[in-house]
C-alpha cells in the first residue's frame, strides 16, 4: 500500500532523528540563544495538541537574575526534600545533577492558566487532561530545541505555591515546569538517568499488553523508592 500522506524519506528521518537524539539537558556552556531560534521554539509549543483545544499553557520567561536565583534556591530547597523522601538511595539522588537553572541561557517557567474549570470537553472525567496538554506542548519545545541544537531540560522539583507566589501569578494557575534552556557541549546517546544506573530503559516488550493488562511476575516491590 503507498503510504501517500507520509514525509519523503529523508524528512521522516529528520523528525524520528529529533526523537531518539532528545535529551533532558543539565549540563549547558556559555551563549546566549538567537531570538528567532527561541520563538521557533516556543511556537512549536503553541502548536502542540490540547483537550478540547483548551491550550491551557502559559509561559514566563526569566530575565531577573535575582529571581532567577531564588527559582534555582526553590529547586535546591525540594532536591533536598526529595532526598529525604528517598531513604536509601538518598545519596545516589544527590550525586545526580538535576537542572541547569544557574547555567542555561533561558529559563521559561510553563504553567497552567487560571479558570481551567470552565473547561469541560475532555475533563469532566479526566480534569488532569490539562497537564497531559501542556506536556505535549513541552515536548514539542523539547523537539524543536534538538532540531535547533539547543538542549532543553525540564525541572520539576519546586514547590508549586512558591514558584506561583514568586511569578505574581493568580491561584488558579499552576506552575508545571521550569525549562532550562541554552547551548550545549553535546547531546549524550543515553538518559542521564540510565547511565548513572538510576532505572534502566523498557523495552517494548516490557510496556506492550494486548487485550489485557498482564503484571508482570518481576517488577519493583511496592517497596522501592524511585
Ligand atoms: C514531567 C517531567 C519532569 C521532569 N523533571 C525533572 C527534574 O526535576 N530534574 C531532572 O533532572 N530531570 C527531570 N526530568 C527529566 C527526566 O529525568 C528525563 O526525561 C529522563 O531521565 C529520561 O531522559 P531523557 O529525557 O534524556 O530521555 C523530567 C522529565 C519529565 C517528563
Amino acid at each position: 500500500m503507498p503510504m501517500e500522506w507520509a514525509f519523503p524519506a529523508d524528512q521522516k528521518e529528520g523528525v524520528y532523528r529529533a526523537i531518539y537524539e532528545r535529551r533532558d539537558v543539565r549540563h549547558f556552556k556559555a551563549g546566549a540563544i538567537a531570538e528567532e531560534v527561541l520563538n521557533r521554539i516556543i511556537d512549536a509549543g503553541l502548536a502542540a495538541p490540547s483537550v478540547g483545544y483548551m491550550q491551557p499553557w502559559r509561559f514566563v520567561r526569566i530575565q531577573q537574575a535575582s529571581l532567577r536565583e531564588e527559582i534555582f534556591q526553590l529547586a535546591e530547597h525540594e532536591r533536598q526534600q526529595t532526598a529525604a523522601a528517598l531513604g536509601e538511595r538518598k545519596e545516589e539522588f544527590l550525586r545526580l545533577k538535576t537542572d541547569g537553572i544557574r547555567e542555561c541561557a533561558e529559563v521559561i517557567v510553563v504553567l497552567l492558566c487560571d479558570h481551567r474549570e470552565r473547561y469541560i470537553f475532555g475533563r469532566r472525567s479526566m480534569p488532569h487532561m490539562d497537564l497531559a496538554s501542556a506536556s505535549c506542548a513541552i515536548q514539542n519545545m523539547w523537539l524543536a530545541a534538538r532540531a535547533e541544537g539547543i538542549g532543553l531540560g525540564w525541572v520539576s522539583l519546586f514547590d508549586p505555591d512558591e514558584l506561583r507566589a514568586l511569578l505574581k501569578a493568580p491561584n488558579g494557575a499552576e506552575p508545571i515546569a521550569i525549562l532550562c534552556l541554552g547551548h550545549v557541549e553535546r547531546f549524550d546517546e543515553r538518559p542521564l538517568l540510565e547511565t548513572a544506573g538510576w532505572d534502566s530503559h523498557r523495552e517494548r516488550a516490557d510496556v506492550l499488553m494486548t487485550d489485557q493488562w498482564i503484571t508482570p511476575t518481576a517488577g519493583y516491590s511496592d517497596k522501592d523508592s524511585l
